[in-house]
């Protein structure tokens, strides 16, 4: 298949793995780009010198293009003390055990740790960084400067205006039905409403698990498919077994919305915890609320608990049937999406 996407990066297949916090670590991310694909490293969960051990794993795993996902928003990237405060306050009161259990948030709780994360990852020179949240006129300078593309994720059409003001290369437009941060308009509705209000490419994100998704979201005017949820489900994921198998065997019910997690909308897996959550809560609100939640994700991922634990996942849970290998997920649905492309023409016409 050759869309802008395959043509700016040079890959086989305009398919995206998304830079999952946590999931997507270096064997994810290799194997996708392995594959013909374009793997993104989760980069927002590693601690500066994680960062910098687990680029130097791609680098040993593969020589073809990826990408590394940051969040920059002001509240993460700020040297402000006032607004550091409350995140402190949660921070200090945890236990020694409950700090070893959060791996997966300790860069967006510790000043100064993005800002090391962001100078590691102009050095390194990824083919592409995507972005959530924000994408800063000063980072999108220093990529300009280095010939790293720029990719941002917008979950809303005023979010996609804002990414292509600031001169983004690609927006991933985000329907509600992703698993993470999340917004409110579903994939088919908001990818031709992003493709028809901005002159930036569009990559269409949200509800894409195989070759019938690829294929819509090249219909809707996109010019690839950014997958996170059908990417658990793959032995390269970071992740436990119960975890995988829980979206093997998951039904669309058993997402939900909660703030539970970051102080964000997000969607995630519901489960005890969430509902504890959604009658209880705190006031956190981003990036506190990770120090409330920070234990619970390694709680899901590293002991496999899948009532207690906080864990993203969206909606193409209820099309996720099988563990498959990343580069099979990569080959077959591009191979999927051609062939219906082709069907169409006959079926059809
Ligand atoms: C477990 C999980 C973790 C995620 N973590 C991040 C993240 O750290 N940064 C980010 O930009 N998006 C994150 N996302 C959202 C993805 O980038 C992507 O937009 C979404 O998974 C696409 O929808 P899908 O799950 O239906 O394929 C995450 C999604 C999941 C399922």
């Amino acid at each position: 298949m050759k869309t802008t996407l395959t043509e700016r990066f040079g890959i086989e297949h305009p398919i995206f793995s998304a830079g999952m916090a946590r999931v997507a670590q270096a064997e994810l991310t290799a194997a996708v780009s392995n594959a013909g694909g374009m793997g993104c490293l989760g980069g927002v969960s590693f601690m500066p010198e994680a960062l910098i051990a687990e680029i130097e794993k791609i680098d040993s795993l593969t020589d073809k293009p990826y990408a590394i996902n940051l969040l920059l928003p002001v509240s993460l990237t700020t040297e402000d003390e006032e607004a550091w405060k409350p995140v402190r306050e949660l921070w200090g009161r945890l236990s020694e055990d409950e700090r070893g259990k959060m791996a997966g948030v300790e860069a967006l709780l510790t000043k100064g740790a993005v800002a090391d994360q962001v100078e590691i990852v102009l050095d390194t020179a990824p083919a592409a960084v995507s972005l959530t949240f924000a994408a800063p006129d000063w980072f999108m300078k220093e990529c300009k400067k280095r010939g790293i593309a720029t990719i941002a994720l917008a979950g809303s059409l005023g979010k996609a205006k804002e990414y292509a003001d600031a001169g983004v290369d690609f927006i991933v437009a985000q329907g509600t039905e992703a698993g993470g941060h999340t917004g409110y308009v579903t994939t088919m509705t908001l990818v031709p409403a992003v493709v028809d209000a901005v002159d930036v490419p569009v990559i269409a994100a949200g509800g894409i698990a195989d070759g019938r998704g690829l294929a819509s979201a090249l219909s809707l005017g996109a010019c690839g498919a950014w997958v996170g949820t059908r990417f658990i489900a793959t032995p390269e994921a970071y992740g436990h077994d119960a975890f995988k198998q829980r979206v093997i065997d998951g039904r669309f019910q058993d997402t939900d919305i909660t703030f539970s997690y970051s102080g964000k909308r997000m969607r995630a897996f519901s489960n005890e915890w969430t509902e504890q959550w959604a009658s209880g809560g705190s006031d956190a609100s981003f990036p506190a609320q990770y120090a409330v939640a920070g234990t619970r994700v390694e709680t899901g991922y590293q002991d496999g608990d899948i009532a207690e634990g906080m864990m993203p996942v969206g909606l193409t849970l209820g099309l996720v049937h099988e563990m498959l290998p990343a580069g099979e997920v990569v080959r077959r649905m591009s191979a999927e999406a051609a062939q219906i492309i082709r069907g169409l023409h006959d079926r059809v016409l």
